[in-house]
């Protein structure tokens, strides 16, 4: 969010995000690490958005958790670089790392590489289209980046589907190491000995798993204590608690003769709030239907 723009109409929190970053360590209760509580969902809004509320996460108290800020480190490994530094220093999460939230380091695979020409890819065995890369050099570049307690992602479109759960557990590392896969595929000797789980965005495939890597740093660390700077919003979002988010206005109250709805204009909270929670029942069963699926994992 930038700085000039509006305050969300119904009491929004926008506006003071920024405000509130140099504060980041009064708003460490800010975080989300938690698992978001899966509820099996019942008919009518309120019995559902109680029932998800009741379990929601909980913050930590008397644990010290609101007075330490953690540093993540995450490298991410890629024959790539440029893919990931551009998105991953502007806005938040540049601020995340100047703030001392987060250490980010890019490297190039081909930096371990020992060859005149730094070669990291080369054909199938077997036979097959296109290039595969190489183990040495990746080896060589997680084994003199990782330490105890290190995880060891292997960005593919073959890993387990990334999800908001899947990044709040993520959030809790302290160290993760970061493989872009590219080409065909990556040796499956990496997968095996040094992988230590094959994450996927989506069922689609990239051209490089540095785009999907970028995706990964940004839904994780957003999630880190301080980094949003406001202790409501990753709790609120999409997905934390299994709806979609309601929709948003800001000013001006009429564009194009379209009006922000009459209740977030009336300051009665209590009725915003109600209006919110069935809005975002609505979106969600017009959506993603699948979301309210007794069955959903
Ligand atoms: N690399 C290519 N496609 C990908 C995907 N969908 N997820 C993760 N890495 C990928």
């Amino acid at each position: 969010m930038k700085e000039e723009e509006e305050v969300p109409f119904g009491c929004g929190r926008g506006a003071s995000v920024l405000r509130q970053w140099g504060n980041c360590v009064n708003n460490i209760a800010a975080c989300s690490r938690l698992p978001v509580a899966s509820v099996r969902v019942e008919v009518g809004c309120e019995k559902v958005l109680a029932a998800r509320e009741a379990a929601a996460p909980r913050r930590p108290q008397g644990d010290g958790y609101n007075d330490v800020l953690h540093e993540m480190q995450i490298d991410i490994l890629t024959l790539f670089p440029e893919i990931c530094r551009a998105p991953l220093s502007e806005s938040m999460m540049k601020r995340a790392q100047e703030g001392g939230v987060l250490q980010l380091r890019v490297h190039n695979i081909r930096d371990w590489a020992t060859d005149k020409h730094r070669v990291a890819d080369d054909a199938p065995v077997g036979g097959g289209q296109g290039m595969v890369m190489k183990p040495e050099p990746i080896f060589a570049a997680v084994e003199s980046l990782r330490r105890e307690g290190s995880k060891v992602l292997l960005m593919t479109p073959q890993g387990r589907r990334f999800s908001q759960a899947a990044a709040a557990e993520l959030a809790r590392e302290e160290h993760l190491v970061i493989i872009c896969g590219h080409y065909e595929g990556i040796d499956h000797r990496v997968t095996e000995q040094l992988v230590d789980a094959e994450v996927s965005i989506g069922d689609y495939v990239l051209t490089n798993g540095a785009i999907a890597a970028v995706v990964v740093v940004d839904a994780v660390v957003r999630l880190l204590p301080g980094v949003l700077g406001h202790e409501q919003s990753a709790a609120d979002d999409t997905f934390s608690r299994g709806l979609l988010e309601a929709p948003q206005y800001t000013r001006p109250a009429e564009f194009r003769g379209w009006k922000v709805p009459d209740i977030l204009l009336s300051g009665n909270h209590a009725e915003i709030a109600a209006w919110r929670k069935e809005q975002a029942l609505q979106r969600t069963r017009a959506n993603r239907p699948d979301l309210l699926a007794d069955d959903q994992p």
